[in-house]
């Protein structure tokens, strides 16, 4: 199967708009970590979390996924950066649900870890998934993502603590895997 061309760029004030509408949609936010409250966001909020990202200010450098036509689908992340370590924590929200499980995700990975790896010389990125998150496990597991343990009752949800799976890719493995 091909994957879907994506193009990421860096994020713009307007972006706002369609992650505001995105995270009112709990089938987007169920497992991502934020406050399990309605609505997630204010648009205030909303822009004021992008600006902060556009400023490089709250360590997060993230990144609009878009399609080859231009629309503006999701999100991608590398925060917790660790130069002295070389690793990074990777993560992903396709926002507009009618781009699931079309390979939207793994094609955004693929540029985001190739940047990654390049810009910031690092050795091994890493996620935590949410070990019901069965969808985002499978796209991970796709990528080329090796799971590294079980990190017991590591988040707080509405339903109560869940157990979260660590996965990682080591830079090697990547460009291997072409
Ligand atoms: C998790 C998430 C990022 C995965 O992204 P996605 O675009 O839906 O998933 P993928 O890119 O892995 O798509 C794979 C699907 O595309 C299909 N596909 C199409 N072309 C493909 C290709 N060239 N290679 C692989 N799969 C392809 C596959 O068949 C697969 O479908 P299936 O799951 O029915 O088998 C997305 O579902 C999401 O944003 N979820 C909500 C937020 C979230 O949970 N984020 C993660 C928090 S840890």
């Amino acid at each position: 199967m091909k994957l879907p061309n994506v193009k990421l760029r860096e994020l713009k004030l307007e972006d706002a708009e369609d992650r505001y509408k995105w995270c009112l949609d709990k089938e987007v936010t169920k497992y991502l970590n934020v406050l399990d409250t309605y609505p997630p966001f204010t648009m205030e909020e909303t822009k004021n979390w992008i600006q902060k990202c556009m400023d490089k200010s709250n360590g997060y450098e993230q990144k609009a996924i878009l399609t080859e036509d231009g629309k503006h689908i999701g999100w991608i992340d590398l925060k917790n950066i660790d130069r002295f370590n070389q690793h990074a924590e990777l993560g992903i929200t396709i926002g507009d649900r009618a781009f699931w499980r079309k390979g939207y995700g793994i094609a955004a990975m693929k540029k985001m870890l190739e940047w990654g790896f390049r810009e910031f010389h690092l050795h091994k990125v890493w996620l935590r998934v949410d070990m019901d998150n069965h969808r985002a496990i499978k796209s991970y597991k796709r990528s080329g993502f090796i799971e590294e343990g079980i990190l017991r009752e590591d988040r707080k949800r509405s339903d109560g603590f869940v157990d979260r799976l660590r996965m990682s890719i080591l830079q090697s493995e990547f460009f291997k895997g072409g």
